[in-house]
């Protein structure tokens, strides 16, 4: 039986059995795939602990999923059409048996540098098919790979190695972006001096001249020279790690979320086909970099796994100018195309002439993804891009989630502008109160949590458990928490409405405001900092830092300059606060506790009715930071 939805009614009737018979539901999907041995067990679970299992005891690789399993049909096609950054530089093409080859050579080169199943490696790669040929290479030697996006500065891939104890870090020389010509190997030759690893493979992309260092370094080109282009997939259990993909979240540092081999498998590919309505031979094209989640589970596995054509682009939107996105679509036709509202929002700036002149009618199908898609922006995507007849799909998930839960299906789920509509089949989700009381019934708001287990959720974080059980589990008793604030409207549609935790997005990227706080109280001048989000056209939220500072003879420019430095080397430049005011203190309550809700809305512009702030250890101090607003 296919596995694909066609209609509303086919989408209601197989919910609801995936609801009433989850088991059955998932086991019959799981089926499709290449198992070397079938599970015992679909599903165990205890939301508790956490403690998950999807297909427990199965035995597979998803490498053979993706290459032998298809193989005898698609070994011609194009698996990666890979875009680079500049236009005048040829496109690649990599079929599936080529893109099999490239894996298997490089699958046998980490062997060949000792690393062996369960060993963590750290990705830190452009936008490069080589960037997914190491991810899929680990998958295949039973390697646990971690991808840190190439923007995090060295500061951050240094904790990041250290907390996966990784054993290798695949980079590039160097990273074409726009206009400029990056570095990588050097952040990573900086972040060993704090971390260590045994070896470093570098990949060569814009051979800018780097340093090597005898016995730990080796190029690329070099390492899979001689390799067979035959390798064994290694077998790995259904809850094998796959891979950690970090993340932030309101407490601490950067988490390490963790997923396992065959329900992640089976969702991504189960949920590309029916999100996007992929058929055979359409181009899809996801925007988003590898580096996130949304890269793991649609440039690469769920499109692998169903064998279509995926594209890789290595550039930014405004590239050599605004028109880059619309001239890749129609070069490639595009039928599929994937991005975030963050984008939209700024090619909109440009009006809709780099639009014309480039013939989109390719395009079938519009995706959204990563944050709240507003109205507007939704409306502009629909006309202009999609010449009103794409449907769009809004697509709301996590990297906890590992895949898409509540999202229309392309042209079978009526939209709405800025509702992300239905939760998939086997997605069961519930809006509870601040008291964890369920609010059932449409025309409801609250906090939403998912109350059954789905393949690809987060089984742990790495190295503590425990941080996954209280950050997740606990604050509601049985149930998955998303820190994102919900409404229900009267249809029974979904609308994400933001975190309701001290985590802000900007540009569709995690940020944790203690992470950033952290990273400006690094500036010694630094006594104490609060970081909220505001409202920003672009980037959807802008980071707003109010800070205390010994100022010594610095001028405020010149400090502020400093502290957005500091951000930048220590997470890197997607956390550079866009508003800085020095203040002469925080609004505090007796107990100590900063009042976040008056600096909330400061940043927005409220400059009156702060509401009760007779709690407050110095009422005062609003006043002035009211008066110092950026
Ligand atoms: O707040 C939600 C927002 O992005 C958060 C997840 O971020 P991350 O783990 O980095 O994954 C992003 C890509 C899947 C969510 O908690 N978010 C994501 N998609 C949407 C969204 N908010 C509204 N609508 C969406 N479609």
């Amino acid at each position: 039986m296919s596995d694909r939805l066609h209609t509303l009614s086919g989408y209601l009737y197989e919910y609801q059995k995936s609801v009433s018979q989850p088991e059955e539901f998932w086991a019959r999907i799981a089926d499709s795939f290449f198992w070397r041995k079938r599970w015992n067990k679909t599903l165990e679970w205890n939301f508790e602990k956490p403690d998950v299992k999807w297909f427990a005891g199965g035995k597979l690789n998803i490498t053979e999923n993706i290459f032998e399993r298809q193989l005898f049909t698609h070994a011609d096609q194009a698996a990666i059409i890979w875009e680079p950054n500049d236009p005048n530089e040829e496109t690649r093409t990599l079929t599936y048996r080529e893109l099999y080859e490239e894996v298997n050579r490089f699958s046998n080169a980490l062997k060949s540098k000792g690393i062996q199943k369960g060993d963590r490696v750290i990705i830190y790669m452009p936008m490069v098919p080589e960037a997914a040929v190491a991810m899929l290479a680990c998958a295949r030697i039973g390697a646990i790979h971690s991808v840190v996006f190439a923007g995090f500065s060295a500061s951050a891939l240094a904790d990041r190695i250290i907390d996966c104890k990784a054993k290798a870090v695949l980079t590039s020389d160097g990273n074409f972006r726009g206009a400029k010509k990056i570095p990588v190997k050097a952040v990573v030759d900086e972040a060993l001096e704090k971390a260590s690893v045994e070896s470093v493979i570098v990949y060569q992309r814009t051979n800018q001249e780097v340093t090597m260092k005898e016995g730990r370094d080796f190029w690329w080109h070099e390492v899979v020279a001689n390799e067979s282009t035959e390798n064994k997939a290694e077998e790995m259990d259904s809850e094998d790690m796959l891979f950690i993909l970090y993340t932030s979240g309101s407490t601490g540092k950067p988490k390490g979320v963790v997923h396992t081999t065959g329900g992640y498998m089976v969702y991504t590919k189960y949920s590309f086909e029916n999100v996007f309505q992929y058929s055979p031979g359409d181009v899809y094209w996801c925007t988003a970099d590898i580096g996130w989640i949304t890269g793991h589970s649609y440039i690469v596995y769920g499109p692998l796994l169903a064998g279509a054509t995926t594209l890789m682009f290595e550039g930014v939107p405004t590239f050599p100018d605004a028109g880059r996105f619309w001239q890749v679509v129609e070069k490639h036709q595009v039928n599929q195309f994937y991005t975030a509202p963050t984008a939209i929002r700024a090619l909109q700036a440009y009006g809709t002439e780099p639009i014309e002149g480039n013939d989109l009618s390719s395009l079938k199908v519009l995706g959204s993804v990563g944050e709240p898609i507003n109205e507007e922006a939704w409306h502009w995507y629909h006309t202009h891009v999609g010449k009103g007849k794409c449907p769009i799909v809004d697509t709301w998930w996590q990297t906890e989630t590992g895949g898409i839960m509540v999202s229309p299906l392309a042209g079978i789920t009526p939209t709405k502008p800025a509702y992300a509509t239905l939760p998939l089949p086997g997605i069961q989700l519930t809006i509870v109160d601040a008291d964890g009381k369920e609010l059932t019934g449409n025309g409801v708001e609250g906090n939403l949590c998912i109350k059954f287990p789905w393949p690809s959720m987060i089984r742990t974080t790495y190295g503590d458990h425990e941080r996954c059980k209280q950050t997740y589990f606990s604050t509601y008793k049985g149930m998955y928490f998303t820190g994102d604030g919900v409404k229900r409207d009267h249809d029974g549609y979904y609308r994400i409405l933001g975190r309701v935790d001290d985590v802000i997005n900007v540009s569709g990227h995690r940020m944790g405001t203690a992470e950033v706080e952290n990273a400006i109280n690094e500036h010694p001048l630094v006594i104490e900092s609060a970081v909220v989000g505001y409202p920003h056209e672009v980037k959807g939220q802008g980071i707003y830092a109010y800070v205390i500072c010994d100022m010594k003879n610095r001028t405020e420019e010149n400090l502020v300059a400093e502290i957005k430095d500091t951000v930048s080397k220590i997470i890197g430049p997607i956390a550079k606060p866009d508003k800085i005011q020095i203040v002469p203190g925080l609004p505090k309550t007796r107990s100590g506790k900063i009042m976040r809700r008056i600096l909330r809305k400061v940043a927005e512009g409220v400059t009156e009715n702060m509401g009760d702030t007779s709690t407050l250890l110095d009422p005062e101090v609003v006043e002035k930071i009211i008066e110092g607003r950026k």
